[in-house]
């Protein structure tokens, strides 16, 4: 193996998922057999990265796609990881070691293609050979809940409905929107592009105009329903019309970075499956992430309703998924059948991403 390798493996590897597209990682070449890794959060200006934990997932969703993408060289893989104490810039070295009888991860050709699907997805169910493939690749570590029905459909539906609200109205989300987008876009290499986040063109301008400034975003949110097309258009529309929702639970509580790592490795592995069996997904990842708050009892914002609402929304969906407020939630999903999306968010190109 050499180093053409190592640049390919990174070529693949870059198209693992991350919150907003932020791509939380740099790569080095240490030799021909050894790829570091370093990886850093975003949990000081992204309220969604509550402890780091999205870009945690992400970093293990990338290892798991490096592993994936591996097999094509024939090349076994093995990691080891050093990390402050909060985990804030871990540093994952990656070995290479040929392996010739290791035949192709039937997931490798799913890397590129898998996509986010943003955008109102079939109702058709899925069948049980693609309910079966979600199962055997969550494993043993996870437990999948799926809401299928149109009554369950709807009941998220509303759950979405409240979450956008408290998404869409908190100010300290505001400047993780305002930088996420990147207006009148079909592809976007370090943001997601306009065209891929699900709203009309016609909102997507009033959006943009709007989203200049906290000032705009409060007067529209108070005096002109401000948030109800956006969250017509971006959560209840798209909740209702899919196949199903997955919400994975832990098996075991999550006690550190590490355990959200290893979830994200087998997110990763569920993604690609989910691609291979012909149907799109979509994280629904904010009402988890507002429960990691509310259950913490970690004030988010300076907005004290916010967080009430927050709690009122923990219970709702501890109600829908039949399970107490201890119970671990890692991530929540929309998967369907539908065409390809028309736009999509690309990488950073490998210069960008080398250190080196
Ligand atoms: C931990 C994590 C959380 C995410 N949360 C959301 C979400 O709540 N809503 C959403 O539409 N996409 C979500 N995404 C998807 C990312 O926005 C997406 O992976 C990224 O923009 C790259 O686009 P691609 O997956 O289509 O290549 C999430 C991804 C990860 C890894």
């Amino acid at each position: 193996m050499n180093r053409e390798t190592l640049l390919a493996l990174i070529d693949l590897a870059r198209w693992a998922p991350s919150g907003d597209n932020t791509q939380p990682w740099r790569f080095s070449i240490v030799d021909d057999r050894h790829l570091r890794i370093y990886g850093h959060d975003t949990r000081e200006h992204v309220l969604y990265d509550y402890q780091g934990r999205a870009s945690h997932i992400a970093h293990g969703a990338l290892l798991e796609t490096l592993r994936v993408a591996a097999t094509r060289f024939a090349l076994a893989t093995s990691w080891t990881v050093r990390a402050d104490p909060e985990w804030r810039s871990p540093v994952y070295d990656v070995f290479f070691v040929p392996a010739p009888d290791l035949p192709a991860d039937p997931l490798l050709p799913y890397i590129e293609k898998r996509v986010v699907q943003r955008r109102p997805m079939r109702t058709v169910r899925l069948t049980p050979t693609q309910r079966a493939a979600i199962e055997a690749a969550a494993g043993d570590g996870l437990i999948v809940q799926c809401f299928e029905s149109l009554a369950e459909r709807i009941e998220v539906a509303s759950l979405l409905w409240r979450n956008a609200r408290i998404r869409l109205t908190c100010p300290e989300a505001f400047p993780v929107h305002r930088e996420v987008i990147e207006w009148r876009a079909r592809f976007s290499i370090d943001r997601i592009p306009e065209q891929a986040v699900g709203v009309d063109p016609m909102t997507a301008r009033l959006m943009e105009w709007v989203m200049q400034s906290w000032e705009r975003v409060h007067f529209f949110n108070r005096y002109l329903l401000g948030t109800v097309i956006p969250r017509v258009e971006l959560d209840f529309l798209p909740a209702v019309f899919c196949a199903a929702h997955l919400l994975l639970r832990p098996a075991k509580p999550p006690v550190d970075p590490q355990d959200w790592l290893r979830l994200g490795m087998s997110l990763q592995r569920l993604w690609l499956t989910v691609t291979k069996e012909g149907l799109h997904l979509q994280p629904e990842l904010t009402p988890v992430i507002f429960r990691w708050y509310a259950r913490a009892d970690d004030r988010f914002s300076s907005d004290p309703a916010l967080f009430e609402s927050a709690l009122r929304l923990a219970e709702d969906f501890e109600r829908l998924a039949h399970c107490g407020p201890n119970e671990p939630f890692f991530f929540f999903c929309r998967v369907g059948v539908s065409s390809k999306p028309f736009s999509r968010s690309l990488r950073l190109d490998r210069e960008r991403l080398l250190r080196d």
